[in-house]
Order: C-alpha cells, then structure tokens, then sequence
C-alpha cells in the first residue's frame, strides 16, 4: 500500500503541474488585448489531454493493485513519443528547451501498454527537463529519437544537455528512492525500469558528450523495418 501511495503520488504530480501550466498559459492568451483564442483553445486541449492520462495511470495503478495483466495492445512507437512530448510541452516551453525529434520513419509498432510506456517517457523527459533547469548551462537542448537496433528491438534515445550524471552514482540511479534532488522521491526510473521489464524490454543510461545524458529504452517489436538511431 505504501509503495502504491507513493507512486500515485510521484506519477499524477506531473500531468497535475501540466494541467497548472496549461490553464496559466489559456488563461494569458485570453487576457490579451486582442486575445489569442487559437491558441487558448490548443492550451485547453493540453489539460484535457493531461487530465485524461492522469485518470489512465490512476486506473492503472488501481489495476497493479488488483494484479490486472498489462492492457497491451498494438502501439505506434513514434506515437507514443510525440504523445508523451505533447504532455510535457507548456513545461519545456517554460523552460526554453529545444526540442528536437528525429523519429524513423519505418518504424513499425510495439506491443504494450499505452498508458504505462507513455508514464515511462513522460519521466524520462522529466528528468531530462530538471537536469536542465538545474544549471545555468544554454542552450537546452533535448533529443528525441526512435529507431532500430541490430537485434531488431525498438529503440527510444532521449538526450539531454542537463547536468549529466555523476560516474560515482551512475550505478544507484534505478535503485528505488535513490535521488540527488533536494525535492525527488527518487521513485521515477525504479517505476519506469520495472513498467519496461514488464514489457520484456531494457532502459539505461549512458553519458553524452559533450555533456547531458542520455537514457535509452528498447522494446520488443514486430513489423519493423530498418532504422537508425546514432
Ligand atoms: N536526465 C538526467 N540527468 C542527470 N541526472 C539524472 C537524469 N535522470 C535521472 N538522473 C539522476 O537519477 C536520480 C534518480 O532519478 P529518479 O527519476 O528515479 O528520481 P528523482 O528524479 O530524483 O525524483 P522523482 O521520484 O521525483 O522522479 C536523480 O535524482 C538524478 O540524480
Ligand atoms: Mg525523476
């Protein structure tokens, strides 16, 4: 019960602090002299988006609890990564990052849980986001990629130009509860290790020259063709 509340409580907080942002930018946009109902409109469309996926992962949680499988279903791999960036965008706006997405285009789908992968990219692209605003280091510049590996797995790279992380804990980052940050509950990489697991996948990190980091996510997959992911 314990590790359930404390995982309510770590993977609602980010789409609640989105759906905050969002209605602040609507309601800017409106306050304008002229205001900018176009894009209001797109910014209420983010909190709905967020809300929804909010309701998804508590009704997956709710699942974990009652030992429910997976609801896997077919998944368009390079939707799942604009999906999860569209839930992340009014923060990395905030933030002035760059985004950039270099997505194969012939990658073909992966088997999986929906809500449950997109919680695990929306963390990662979290944690990307924090390393970043951490430090006075510019430009931030985030790197999303799909592609394919040499087994034939789906690959998912999010790059970051953050802090890095420290060689001496590289190997502590996935432990539950293990974090640097003065506000962290450390729970983000053990949850999204395990939903990856779950899905006979692997998720680790690796240093990015010339600073930032990188995590990796490979999944299973079928109906690919080939790709590249440098
Ligand atoms: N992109 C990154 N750049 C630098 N360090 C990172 C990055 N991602 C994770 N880390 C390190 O791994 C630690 C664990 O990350 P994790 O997401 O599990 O917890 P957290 O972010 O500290 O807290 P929270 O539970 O709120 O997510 C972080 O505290 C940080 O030290
Ligand atoms: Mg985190």
């Amino acid at each position: 019960m314990d590790e359930l509340a404390a995982s309510i409580a770590h993977e609602v907080s980010q789409p609640l602090a989105a759906i905050v942002t969002n209605a602040e930018s609507c309601l800017a946009w409106l306050a304008k002299d002229r205001p900018d109902v176009e894009r209001a409109r797109r910014a209420a469309e983010r909190i709905v988006r967020n809300g929804q996926h909010a309701t998804n992962v508590i009704r997956s949680l709710r699942a974990m609890l009652h030992r429910t499988p997976l609801q896997v279903s077919p998944l368009d791999f390079n939707a799942l990564a604009v999906g999860a960036l569209d839930l992340m965008r009014s923060e990395l706006a905030r933030h002035h990052v760059i985004v950039e997405t270099q997505l194969c285009p012939l990658l073909g789908v992966v088997t999986g849980d929906r809500t449950r992968l997109q919680q695990v990219i929306v963390n990662l692209v979290s944690n990307a986001l924090e390393s970043m605003a951490e430090g006075a280091i510019w430009p931030r510049h985030l790197r999303v990629c799909t592609g394919i590996d040499a087994d034939g797995a789906a690959r998912l790279s999010i790059s970051d130009s953050g802090t890095g992380i420290d060689p001496a804990t590289m190997s502590r980052i996935f432990e539950p509860f293990f974090t640097t940050k003065r506000d962290g509950m450390g729970l983000g990489l053990s949850i999204s290790r395990s939903i990856v697991e779950s899905h006979g996948g692997r998720l680790w990190a690796s240093a990015r020259e010339p600073r930032g980091s990188t995590f990796h996510l490979c999944l299973p997959a079928r109906d690919l063709c080939p790709g590249v992911c440098s």
